[in-house]
């Protein structure tokens, strides 16, 4: 009986992107994993195989006969998992020895031709390939975008977007990002899947949440789809101890109150060149802040009083990465609209210096209040 996958393959003639064999049925193999993709080349199509084996990856290419050779072979008989990646259309195999089970989701055709309307202006469409999306629930099986979801795919759209634009400034062709509060980590699986499958770019992302479900579920997906530099880290970024390398950027969306100020903080104690952070639920000024002078009148109504504390929050942030050494700028990354969280710092490092924070800490003397990052750079 002939291989299933090799029939997919000649149907799908020119659509496959990669094919991934993971979980090792053959103990006695080598290789815990291998990726297969298809070139042209003067010869016609050949197939180039990665192989892992510990930290390592080996090469080989091959002519499609001898790839077909090997798949009813080794292919067959070494992994249990394969996982197809094809434009418009994701399936897994898996192999048992007397039968092949097989799940689809996506539809080529259809897709093609979804690719062809309104959303253009998006980097990542509608319709795109990107089966992690739909393990996440923001696409549906045949990747269209899940109602509940829009606002979200929408953000994430445009957060990728504004990082694209410091990443062609960088010239550089490989990156690192930490994302702080990652959470259920649309964005930092779509960063990941920009860099790696669109830009072809050599990324390393990490992402640290508290929530150790989420983490589990979130490192699994990854594993899935062969996303070997993405990793998931069940991590209190407020004390515990965080990635050491050189990092490009640092990303927060939505983090939760202090979570961003130790964001921030991190970021400039390690020189980090780009921060984009969209905060969240700025508390700690709001439970703070006392009357004291000019601006009583904006803490006698409770929501008018968080709006402002927040708002002072963001410019307190802002004011000390620009002491810092940061270009700071403050952009709304979405309409409001799509979130009313919707303030992003962007942030670039010009050149490291020693901060002034006299006015800020007179501010807060005034009015009482305590920001987390003042307190950390004032510690530090
Ligand atoms: C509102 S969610 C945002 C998740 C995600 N970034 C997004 O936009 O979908 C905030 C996340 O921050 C995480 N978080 C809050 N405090 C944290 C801390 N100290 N360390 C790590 N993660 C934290 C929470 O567990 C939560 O998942």
């Amino acid at each position: 009986m002939s291989f299933i996958i090799c029939e997919d393959i000649k149907n799908l003639q020119g659509k496959i992107k990669k094919i991934a064999f993971s979980e090792l049925k053959d103990k006695s193999c080598e290789f815990s994993k291998i990726t297969a993709r298809p070139f042209s080349s003067k010869k016609g199509i050949l197939w180039q195989l990665e192989k892992y084996k510990n930290n390592q990856v080996f090469h080989e290419n091959m002519d499609e006969k001898a790839f077909f050779v090997w798949l009813e072979n080794d292919g067959r008989s070494t992994f249990r998992q394969v996982c197809l990646t094809a434009e418009g259309v994701t399936i897994h195999y898996t192999v048992f020895p007397d039968k092949v089970k097989k799940k689809e989701s996506g539809n080529a055709v259809k897709t093609t031709q979804q690719s062809h309307n309104k959303e253009k202006s998006y980097i990542l469409k509608q319709g795109e390939n990107i089966p992690a999306l739909v393990d996440l629930g923001v696409f549906s099986k045949d990747f269209n975008i899940v109602k509940s979801k829009y606002d979200k795919f929408k953000q994430i759209n445009r957060f990728v977007e504004i990082i694209d634009d410091a990443f062609s400034k960088l010239g550089k062709d490989e990156i690192t990002i930490l994302d702080f509060g990652c959470g259920k980590s649309y964005l930092t699986f779509i960063v990941y899947y920009y860099f790696t499958e669109i830009k072809k770019v050599k990324a390393n992302v990490i992402g640290y949440d508290l929530k150790e479900d989420v983490v589990k579920s979130c490192n699994e997906i990854a594993k899935r789809y062969g996303y070997d530099n993405l990793k998931f880290y069940v991590n209190d970024v407020t004390k515990d101890e965080l990635y050491k390398g050189n990092v490009d950027m640092v990303i927060t969306l939505h983090a939760c109150d202090i979570a961003t100020d130790f964001a921030l903080f991190h970021a400039i104690t390690n020189g980090v060149s780009n921060i984009f952070s969209v905060p969240c639920c700025q508390h700690e000024v709001c439970q703070s802040i006392k009357k004291g002078g000019d601006f009583d009148i904006l803490l006698n109504h409770g929501l008018i009083k968080e709006r402002f504390s927040a708002l002072l929050t963001d410019s307190i942030r802002a004011e000390i990465l620009k002491e810092c050494g940061y270009e700071v700028d403050i952009v709304e990354f979405v309409d409001f609209a799509h979130s009313p969280k919707n303030l992003m710092l962007r942030c670039k490092l010009k050149k490291e210096k020693t901060p002034d924070l006299e006015k800020i800490r007179n501010l807060s003397e005034q009015y009482g209040f305590t920001q987390k990052l003042l307190t950390l750079i004032s510690e530090k």
